[in-house]
């Protein structure tokens, strides 16, 4: 598999490293990628540099990968390097397509929502173009990013959102569950060290066992706790009153609230 050729990362922390590091593992050829970071702390295998101005020959596609609250320090700059044939792969949370449209004169912009375990090839990413992609350039991006993990493409930048607000903040979520499982271990009286792997080993294993059997969580449930048992007890207290689903849902809508702000920041909107 291979990039476009150059390839440019502009901001590699966390998301743009995670997805270099499963496109390392699935053999993707960075010979001609280079990612800019201003602390030019290097990424493993790719060529760093600190700024656009040392990046090299105009690149054929562009990750974004910094904060979204960068987008007006990064473009101005950027866009001198972007000619209508690039590729633009804005991973910014939040923020829409027009307000890329609106910066970038030219390129093609698609967005990616990616989450974390695309560094172990088993991430979720949603991708959204506005516009109109010929058949090379989604073969192209929906096989790189199928590398990484379960590749789609939303239909709607709702749709790109929402799965976002799942997938991309799930690996946060998910770790605060194992944590709380470990807590809870701790206090049963089971070394901390111990009930952490416990939990972690328990949340994995179930996550592999329902993917691949594809059994109802309901289902899977429901054959852990037999009736009147132990594990039976415990769901009763999640489940009352639906309090873990409320929860949950809560948690999401506060996050795809901060992501309307975003939004409206990169519209240039003012946010209370
Ligand atoms: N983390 C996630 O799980 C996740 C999930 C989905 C989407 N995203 C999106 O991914 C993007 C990056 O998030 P992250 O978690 O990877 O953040 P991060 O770890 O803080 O990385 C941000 C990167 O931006 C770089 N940067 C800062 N100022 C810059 C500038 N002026 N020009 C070029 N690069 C600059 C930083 O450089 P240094 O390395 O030199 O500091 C760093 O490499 C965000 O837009 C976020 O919405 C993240």
């Amino acid at each position: 598999m291979i990039l476009p050729s150059p390839t440019w990362f502009v901001g590699c922390g966390n998301m743009a490293g995670a997805m270099i590091e499963g496109w390392r593992s699935a053999g993707v050829d960075f010979s001609m990628a280079t990612a800019i970071r201003p602390s030019g702390t290097p990424v493993e295998g790719v060529r760093t540099v600190k700024s656009l101005k040392d990046a090299g020959a105009s690149p054929r596609m562009i990750v974004l990968g910094f904060k979204p609250q960068k987008l007006d320090e990064v473009v101005p700059d950027l866009q001198t390097w972007v000619t209508s044939k690039t590729i633009i792969v804005s991973l910014l949370a939040g923020v829409e397509a027009e307000s890329l449209r609106a910066r970038f004169r030219k390129g093609l912009i698609v967005r990616a929502m990616p989450n974390l375990p695309v560094s172990v090839r088993r991430g979720v990413i949603a991708l959204h173009s506005a516009e109109e992609l010929d058949e090379a350039t989604l073969k192209l991006l929906s096989d790189l990013f199928s590398a990484l993990g379960f590749a789609m493409w939303a239909e709607s930048e709702k749709a790109l959102s929402a799965i976002g607000g799942v997938a991309g903040s799930g690996p946060a979520y998910v770790a605060r569950f194992v944590d709380a499982l470990a807590a809870a271990g701790a206090q049963q009286g089971l070394p901390e060290e111990l009930s952490r792997t416990i939990a972690l080993e328990t949340v994995f294993g179930t996550g592999w066992m329902a993917a691949s059997s594809h059994e109802a969580m309901d289902e899977l449930a429901r054959r852990v706790a037999s009736p009147r048992g132990t594990t039976e007890a415990g769901l009763q207290v999640l489940d009352r009153d639906d309090s873990l689903k409320d929860l949950v849902a809560v948690a999401i809508d506060a996050a795809r609230r901060r992501g309307a702000e975003l939004a409206a920041e990169a519209r240039g909107e003012q946010v209370a």
